[in-house]
């Protein structure tokens, strides 16, 4: 969508979107999901909505590209002035929209009064739709939770945040309570869109494009979130070119590639910092020795780093002792010795 203003309701089904992840979902792997997927609809990580009115650095680290439309900025925040202010900024920068974060759970959000805690208040909770939807022209939209501790208000809840301007909601289906445990529950999702008109999307434990394709029921889409960790393959349809189960060589491809974009904007000490958390996604699966995994994953330096991947991509671990370790052509690790 490179015009900015079409909205949710024109979006080809599935809606299929890149979950918004704090640390993760920069605009290197915005980028690099793009590359895999031209159709993939794509979320920032959340940020402060006071943030985006007072920092510099909170600007530039908001700073998207081009080809990353449909490109959503997810805020978070209290206060429904603020919230219009920052969404009037970021629609004069070109993005598509503004999603409100209604289901962070982190107790210094929630004891503010923002993320899982605007579910408490549905009153502030709609106040702040409605003033962004009229301020702006761009698509409002929110992500929330099934509830605080269980689904029973969930369609109340949904429902005024619809009739106050949200045009599309996300539901998370797990509960404050459970933050990330159990197993996410769509049932009250499916529930949910059965009594709403603006379009609904499912999110919690989706693995890949297929899977999400197989629990979407009656929603009009997903979002893809853990599983996207350092596997942008992941939105890749299961007979789609490249499929879903690259070889540790490819991935090594891969890996230079996104750190190389990260590199665009991340100086090298925060670079390499971040990098480890899409590293261990990365080689999530492989039977990788610990001290071969050590070597990718506590490396301190760039050279050293870029070496190791391009060594990696070659089917060789090299170990601080220097040691080759051949991977066989099973994908595993060979030990060698
Ligand atoms: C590292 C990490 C950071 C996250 N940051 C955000 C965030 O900034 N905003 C948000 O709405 N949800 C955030 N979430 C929640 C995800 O968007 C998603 O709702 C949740 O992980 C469940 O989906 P999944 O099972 O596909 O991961 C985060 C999750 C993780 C694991």
């Amino acid at each position: 969508m490179t015009n900015a203003l079409k909205t949710w309701a024109d979006m080809p089904r599935p809606i299929v979107c890149l979950a918004p992840m704090d640390g993760i979902t920069d605009t290197a792997y915005r980028r690099l999901v793009r590359q895999f997927s031209p159709r993939v609809v794509l979320f920032s990580e959340f940020t402060s909505a006071d943030g985006v009115l007072r920092s510099e650095n909170v600007r530039r680290r908001l700073e998207f590209a081009p080809e990353e439309q449909p490109f959503f900025v997810q805020l978070f925040g209290n206060n429904p002035e603020t919230f219009r202010e920052a969404a009037l900024m970021l629609e004069q920068q070109g993005v598509a929209g503004v999603d409100v974060n209604m289901g962070c759970p982190a107790k210094k959000i929630v004891h503010s009064q923002h993320g899982s805690g605007l579910m408490k208040d549905v009153n502030q909770a709609c106040r702040i739709v409605e003033t962004i939807a009229e301020a702006c022209r761009i698509e409002v939209s929110v992500k929330t939770r099934l509830g605080w501790n269980n689904a029973e208000r969930l369609i109340p809840f949904a429902s005024s945040l619809a009739d106050a301007g949200a045009s599309l909601i996300t539901i998370h289906g797990r509960t404050y309570d459970q933050q990330f445990a159990g197993q996410a529950d769509w049932e009250p999702i499916y529930r949910l869109k059965r009594h709403l008109s603006v379009p609904v999307l499912g999110n919690g434990d989706v693995r890949n494009h297929e899977d999400g394709l197989r629990r979407m029921g009656n929603l009009d889409g997903f979002m893809i979130g853990r599983a996207a960790i350092g596997n942008p393959w992941v939105f890749l349809p299961p007979d789609g070119e490249g499929g879903q189960s690259p070889t540790l060589a490819e991935r090594a491809r891969v890996m230079e590639l996104h750190y190389n974009l990260m590199r665009e904007h991340k100086a090298e000490r925060h670079a390499l910092i971040e990098f480890r958390k899409h590293m261990a996604g990365y080689l999530r699966g492989f039977d990788l020795a610990k001290t071969a995994r050590r070597t990718l994953l506590e490396v301190t330096c760039e050279t050293v780093l870029l070496e190791r991947l391009a060594a990696l991509a070659e089917g060789i671990i090299e170990t601080p002792q220097g040691r080759v370790i051949p991977i066989g052509p099973s994908r595993l690790l060979a030990l060698a010795g």
